[in-house]
């Protein structure tokens, strides 16, 4: 039986990520900021297969714990899933740098933690598989969203570098880019009809992706048959970063 760590378990698609761990019957360190967010584990048909980790993944000591944690309790890990992301809009000379610089630690910094906290036992071990939340905009770019946008775009190259520099020890390491989904994260656009449509329109899909969409791949990465995949970047999209975006997609026949 496998044992995975997932960050930003509380809600979308880490909280989509850790149901398909547990239905696959993996056991789960699940990590969030807030305890009363992490009460949905309760719930869980097993929820002896998951154990809710409550704390901040820019602090070193909660990477440390998610690590203990599954050694102690599950006695392995297999697999770390670094999903935990903050999103803010702002204009290029407006935003305050104080939130580009939280863009950087939790969507960036952060991560680099987790690699460096998961990676010895996974050496030990002689494998791992780790796998980051990343975005389709760290891809491309889109308007009002550059603190964002670098973010995802550092993270993502950050993948292909722990990719080369873990490989050899066994370790694989990819990101998957979400294209818009409905999540927590996203909820004011689609609280936003208009916006929301309009979003809408321009994936090839013409519709929003869903948490366990997203979760699918994640999981995917983290099993046996993805052995030989290793620092790829994978949008999980509806095909948005397909189109070059000088074009919308045609409306459905
Ligand atoms: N929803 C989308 O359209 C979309 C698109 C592309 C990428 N993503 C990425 O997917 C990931 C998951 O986002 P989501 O859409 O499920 O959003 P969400 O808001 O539902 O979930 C994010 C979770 O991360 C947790 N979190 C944030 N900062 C944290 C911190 N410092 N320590 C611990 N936990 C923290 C939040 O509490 C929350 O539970 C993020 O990295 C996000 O950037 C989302």
């Amino acid at each position: 039986m496998s044992v995975a760590i997932v960050t930003g378990a509380a809600s979308g698609i880490g909280r989509a990520t850790v149901e398909r761990f547990v239905e696959h019957g993996a056991s789960v360190v699940a990590v969030d900021r807030s305890a009363d967010a992490l009460d949905w584990v309760a719930a869980l048909e097993s929820p002896e297969c998951v154990e809710p980790l409550v704390g901040d993944v820019t602090s070193p000591d909660t990477n440390a714990d998610a690590v203990a944690v599954a050694l102690e309790r599950f006695g392995r890990l297999d697999a770390a899933v670094f999903n935990a992301g903050v999103s803010m809009g702002g204009d290029l000379l407006d935003l305050p740098m104080e939130e580009f610089d939280r863009a950087l630690d939790v969507n960036v910094r952060a991560v680099a933690l987790g690699i460096r906290a998961v990676a010895p036992a996974m050496r030990v071990a002689r494998a791992g598989r780790i796998i980051v939340t990343a975005s389709t905009s760290g891809i491309g770019a889109d308007p009002n969203m550059w603190a964002y946008n670098t973010s995802k775009g550092a993270v993502i190259n950050l993948v292909r570098a722990a990719a080369v520099d873990l490989g050899p020890d066994g370790i694989t390491v990819n990101a998957v880019c979400p294209g818009p989904t409905e999540t927590a994260m996203t909820a004011r656009l689609q609280d936003a009809p208009d916006r929301h449509d309009d979003l809408r329109r321009s994936i090839p899909l013409q519709r929003w992706g869903q948490p366990h969409e997203i979760a699918a791949m994640i999981t995917f990465l983290a099993s046996g048959d993805a052995s030989f995949v290793n620092g790829a970047i994978i949008p999980v999209d509806g095909g948005v970063t397909a189109n070059t975006g000088q074009f919308r997609p045609n409306l459905p026949r």
